[in-house]
């Protein structure tokens, strides 16, 4: 296991935010993550890219990160693969793998940052899919008695954006490894619009031409964190009746909208956003991503208090507006 002591973070948060951790420990193992929780300071975090998240100081704690690695296939038939990924593995560096074998269903995650554990804490999701479509088990260690448990997909709570991991059992399960279940046969998900006219502009439906097409919508909308500090969409999409819903669009007949479940619908915040005219706009070192304002960015040198400046700002803002308060998709670590 590697242990760092004061270990800067900016490395290790997509925003590029610079803290750093009291301890960062590293483990590759079931047996290894046990020994870390033996010896950890609390708090306790665990991290995975960094890819959602915000540092609002120094972390004065211990901040784990898995180096599980692997893929193991554990059962193969005609129609389907079961297939045991280690926690620290790339999700994008999966999904590459599932495409070169024919495995259908991670495609329309292609480049999603992140890792296989945060996969399955965060039930990430993206033009018509969610990973918790493909999750078959989540195994995981409990951080206060170092136990395993390996939870169903049903077991997960799985929803928009969330999971147990995230809320009942939040802090309380370190993932070591997922199960995913990918079929053999040819099952592309189309139904994202734009999604499907660039697959067609490629030359044809292949698990490859998904990938090159969600790439290549992604890099038109969303910024490359290599090159600007940003997590992705910084606020979930909010849920919102079908009478609030039409009161919007009496005042804005162009509100897009998501069907969700029972007499409410999902409206895309992106768009109040922008409506709120905040699109391309900055405030100090923080500022909204010019081509997707569900994205914040960090222009260079920001703390973690100028981005939120920024998000608190647009959350008044479509307040005043729309009567919608907007939550973070992003967690605040403090
Ligand atoms: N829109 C605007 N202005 C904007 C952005 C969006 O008007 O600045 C409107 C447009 O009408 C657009 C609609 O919002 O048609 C939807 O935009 P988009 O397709 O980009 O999707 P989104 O709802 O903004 C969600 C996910 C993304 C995911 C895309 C595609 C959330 C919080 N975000 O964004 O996920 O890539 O759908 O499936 O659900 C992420 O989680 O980090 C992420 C990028």
């Amino acid at each position: 296991m590697n242990v760092i002591e004061n270990c800067p973070m900016k490395g290790r948060n997509t925003f590029g935010i610079e803290v750093s951790a009291d301890t960062l420990m590293e483990f590759s193992s079931e047996n290894e993550l046990h020994n870390c929780l033996s010896v950890s300071k609390h708090p306790v975090m665990v991290i995975g890219s960094g890819s959602n998240l915000l540092f609002m100081g120094d972390y004065h704690g211990t901040i784990l990160h898995s180096a599980i690695k692997g893929i193991d296939v554990i059962e193969d038939t005609r129609e389907y693969v079961l297939v045991r990924v280690g926690s620290g593995m790339i999700w994008d560096d999966f999904a590459a793998y599932c495409a070169d074998m024919g495995w259908w269903g991670a495609e329309n995650l292609t480049a999603v940052p992140g890792e296989v554990g945060a996969s399955a804490v965060q039930n990430i999701g993206a033009y018509g899919v969610e990973v918790c479509d493909i999750i078959s088990e989540v195994r995981a260690m409990s951080v206060s008695g170092g136990s395993i448990r390996t939870f169903a997909c049903g077991e997960c709570g799985y929803g928009y954006r969330t999971s147990i991991f995230k809320s009942d059992l939040k802090g309380q399960y370190v993932v070591t490894s997922v199960v995913y279940r990918l079929k053999k046969q040819a099952s592309p998900k189309l139904e994202y619009g734009a999604l499907r006219q660039t697959v067609g502009r490629m030359g044809g439906v292949s698990l490859h031409n998904i990938r090159a097409a969600v790439r290549q919508i992604r890099e038109s909308k969303l910024p490359d964190p290599a090159v600007l500090g940003n997590a992705g969409s910084f606020f979930i999409n909010p849920v919102i009746s079908d009478s609030h819903y039409r009161e919007i669009m009496s005042r804005y007949s162009d509100v897009p909208s998501y069907p969700s479940d029972g007499d409410m619908c999902k409206v895309p915040a992106g768009w109040l956003i922008e409506k709120c005219g905040w699109k391309g706009r900055s405030l100090g070192s923080a500022a909204v991503h010019d081509r997707q304002a569900l994205v914040l960015v960090n222009k260079g040198g920001a703390t973690g208090h100028d981005i939120k400046a920024l998000a608190d700002a647009i959350i008044a803002d479509v307040r005043d507006r729309f009567g919608i308060e907007l939550k973070t998709e992003v967690n605040y670590i403090s």
